[in-house]
């Protein structure tokens, strides 16, 4: 019976930490949910400039508006200097070129504000790519696969 509790209490701590981002806490959590929301609204713009799915209008000024909220000074709040644990798959040299990193915030916020603004189907390849630029920028620089 004893040996059952410890099961059930051990396969319950590993699915706790499965949910929680694999173990990440705190800030870390945080961006790497704010990451996943900016990863699954590019998904659908993604599809789109794919022709995976049919252009529709409200669902590009959506995921754009939502790309536009969780970046600039919101992404930027969410990197504290030194913020770094071993869930984390930010990279050190974020603090040590805080500037190219934070232009890559804003420019992220810049692009994405224009997307959202776009009025039909013609504008949206041009748009779609400016912004996805600073993600891979960013990531190049700043992230670790790990
Ligand atoms: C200013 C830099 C920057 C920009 C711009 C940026 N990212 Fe990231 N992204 C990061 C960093 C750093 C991490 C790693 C965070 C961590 O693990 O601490 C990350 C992590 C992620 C993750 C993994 C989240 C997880 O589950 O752990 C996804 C998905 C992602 N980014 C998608 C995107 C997409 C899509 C864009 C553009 C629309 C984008 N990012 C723009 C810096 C950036």
């Amino acid at each position: 019976m004893i040996t059952k509790n410890i099961a059930i209490a051990s396969l319950t701590a590993v699915s706790a930490l499965t949910f929680a981002h694999n173990g990440a806490t705190g800030v870390v959590k945080e961006r790497m949910d704010a990451m996943e929301a900016i990863g699954d609204a590019n998904l659908k713009l993604t599809a789109i400039s794919r022709g995976r799915e049919a252009f529709d209008l409200d669902i590009v000024v959506a995921s754009a508006q939502t790309i536009a909220q969780h970046s600039g000074e919101s992404l930027l709040a969410l990197f504290p200097e030194g913020s770094l644990d071993e869930k984390s798959e930010s990279r050190a040299a974020i603090w040590e070129d805080w500037s190219e990193f934070s232009s890559l915030a804003y420019g992220l916020e810049t692009t994405a504000k224009e997307l959202s603004q776009i009025s039909d189907e013609s504008e949206f390849n041009v748009k779609f790519r400016a912004m996805a630029k600073n993600c891979g920028g960013c990531h190049q620089s700043f992230r670790a696969k790990k």
